[in-house]
Formats: C-alpha cells, structure tokens, sequence
C-alpha cells in the first residue's frame, strides 16, 4: 500500500459535517414548509442596521480590511470595560479555536474537555496534533468538570469548557467557575467558549467570568448566534494583553473580512434586535418544554437557543429526524457529537415553532 502524503492526524481527521441547507431539503422533499432548527442559528435574522452598514462597507472591498479590526476591538472593550488591547477579532469563534491550537501547544501537550461538546474543538486540536483528553459528561449531561481537573497531568496547557455546552445546553454555574480557578494551575489555560453568551448570561448563577480577571482564562464569544451573523463568520475572544498578543501573531492577517468587521460592529451596537432574540427564544422555549412535557418526550433544559431531545434508542432518532426532514423540519442528530439517541432543535420563531409541533404529532403517529 502507498504511503499517505499526509500525517496520520490528517488522515484520520473526521471532518465537521454541518447541517442540511434549505436548498437540499427543498430539493429531495419538495415539503410546503421549511423550518431549519439545526444550527442553531438565530431565527430572527439579524439586525436590519447591518445592511446599511455593508453598503457603505462594500464600496472599499478592493483594499485589505483592517487587520487588527480596530473599530470593532474599541466596541466591544467599552461595553466590557477592558482595553482592545485585551480582545483579539477572527473569522468565527471556530477560527480562535485554531489559533488557541496553533498557538499555545508543544510537542506531546493536551487539551482537556468533555467527550460531548462542540465538535470544532476536537477538529482544530486534531488538525494541529494536540492531543485530546476527553472527559465523560456527568450523568445529568454536565461538564464534570472534577473529573477534568483530576486528568490534569504535567503535559496539560489547556481546558475546554463551553458554557452552555453545545450540544446540550447545560451550564457551568458560578461557584462550580470559581472553584475552577482555585483548582487549575496558572500556567493551564482556561478557554471558557461563550457561543451562546447572549442568550445565557440573564440566567442565575450563570459565571461572569470576566469580573474574576484571570490570568489564565480566555473567554471566546461570537456574532454568529444571538448577532444572528453566522454567514459573515466574526468572533473574539477575551484575556490578558499577553495571551491576546501571541494570538494575533498566529492569526491570519486579514481575518475576519471588511464587510463581516462592518457588519458585527452594527450588529454590536443594536441591542434592540438582540433583546427581541431573546424574547424569542425565551418564548419559544417555555411552549417546547410544556410541549415536551405534555408528549412525555425526555429533554435536557437549557440556557442556550436550543434543546437535546432524548429518545430511548438511535434507531428511533434516526427515523425521527427522518421523518421530520420529510416534513421541512431540519433537525440536528447528535450522533457525531457522540449521543446517537439524542436530536438538537433551535428555538425558531412562533411559525417555526408550530411547524415543529404539528410535524412532531405527525409523525409520532407513525412510529
Ligand atoms: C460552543 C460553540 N462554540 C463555537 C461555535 C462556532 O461559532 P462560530 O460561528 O463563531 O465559528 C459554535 C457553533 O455552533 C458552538 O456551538
């Protein structure tokens, strides 16, 4: 057999599979409705500012955007109330996460996480060959996050924690955060990824994990949820100079583009829209439970924008999400994320919701 071209971390990479597009769903099914709940994008769309501001923005695309997104870094540290100098702008939370890889890990170093969580952590520590520590959830889909610091051995440079995990929802609370940092060495860093911030940070007991100003943590958010600018593909994360400072010499040099720079500083400065997202998901959250409830369908509450159904074998997942995609509800299985039994859906909007809830009748009553 001839030898592969590329290292074994390449070759054994499983790459990320992302959802079903409105395209390929019309086009297989022909469904009279579509509702795509599977990406937990923002249903609402995004704020109408964001036009006016690509508009002006695409009049200057033949220059090279602003590297360090100056306007965009000055912002975001008003509203947090730290420097520029402590937040550094990529192509999507996605693309920090690689840089976190590219940047911090020597030979044989480890990252710690849990075995369900975000997909693209495990895809970027494998692309650069860091080796990955997965932990086991806790029994109520929780990071355990004991357990993760019990693993903590002398190649350890990193911990992972989504809060709210993605696909489950769950969440770190504040005294679990701060028993955290009394735990973990200074010299591991702490990637606290807060995709889902927006929609989470109202809720008791949730970290503010800023106002500890640790020298070790770094916190990611993004405009791609509760922005609802995931197709412009704009992120930042959060720390102390030094650590931002390494990052940007690892970046990519024109990341993120001129017009996604634009549009995430007029999406960031529209809190309006983003109190209405969260009206929507709010509502659209408490129907499902009492849906669920009603149904006896076993689900994991959560403080993101959307919800883990459990069913009691993969057999019935599949055919579930089957059946729903045939009815124009796209659904997420989270097989890859490593719950086979298990569906993610996005809290949509009330049309989306009821479209969900009509198909879900159905199509129990063909199981
Ligand atoms: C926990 C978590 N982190 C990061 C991301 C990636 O976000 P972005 O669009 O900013 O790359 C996602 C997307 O689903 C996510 O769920």
């Amino acid at each position: 057999m001839s030898k592969s071209i590329v290292p074994a971390n390449i070759e054994q990479l499983k790459p990320y599979v992302a959802g079903k597009t409105i395209a390929e769903v019309v086009e297989a099914y022909q469904p009279e409705q579509i509702s795509k709940l599977a990406s937990n994008e923002n249903r609402l769309g995004h704020s109408s500012s964001v036009e006016k501001a690509i508009q002006e923005a695409v009049k200057v695309i033949h220059d090279y955007p602003d590297p360090l997104s100056k306007k965009l870094r000055k912002a975001i540290s008003e509203s947090i109330g730290l420097l520029p100098e402590n937040i550094i702008v990529g192509s999507g939370s996605e693309s920090l996460l690689g840089i976190l890889c590219k940047t911090f890990f020597q030979n044989k170093q480890n990252i710690i996480t849990a075995d369900v969580t975000f997909i693209g952590m495990y895809v970027q520590a494998q692309i650069r060959g860091v080796k990955i520590k997965k932990i086991p959830l806790t029994k109520d889909y929780r990071f355990d996050i004991k357990a993760m610091v019990n693993a903590i051995d002398e190649h350890t440079r990193m911990l992972y924690i989504a809060n709210p995990n993605n696909p489950t929802g769950t969440y770190i609370t504040k005294e679990e955060f701060e028993w955290l940092i009394s735990k973990v060495p200074e010299d591991v860093l702490i990637i606290m990824d807060e995709a889902y911030y927006e929609f989470a940070h109202q809720v008791n007991n949730y970290p503010d994990v800023l106002s500890y100003k640790q020298n070790n943590v770094i916190t990611l958010r993004t405009f791609s949820k509760g922005y609802g600018l995931a197709g412009f593909r704009v992120g930042y994360a959060i720390a102390k100079k030094s650590l931002i400072d390494y990052m940007l010499k690892t970046k990519l040099a024109f990341e993120p583009g001129g017009l996604g720079q634009a549009a995430a500083l007029a999406a960031f400065q529209d809190r309006e829209f983003l109190e209405q997202s969260r009206e929507v998901v709010e509502t659209g959250k408490q129907e499902l439970y009492s849906f669920f409830d009603e149904q006896k369908v076993k689900y994991i509450p959560s403080i993101s924008n959307f919800v883990m159904m459990i069913f009691d074998s993969e057999e019935e997942a599949i055919f579930f999400t089957q059946k729903m995609l045939e009815e124009g509800v796209i659904l997420r299985r989270i097989n890859a994320f490593g719950l086979p039994n298990c569906i993610r859906v996005t809290i949509g909007l009330k049309k989306e919701m009821e479209h969900f809830r009509r198909s879900f009748l159905k199509v129990l009553n063909q199981a």
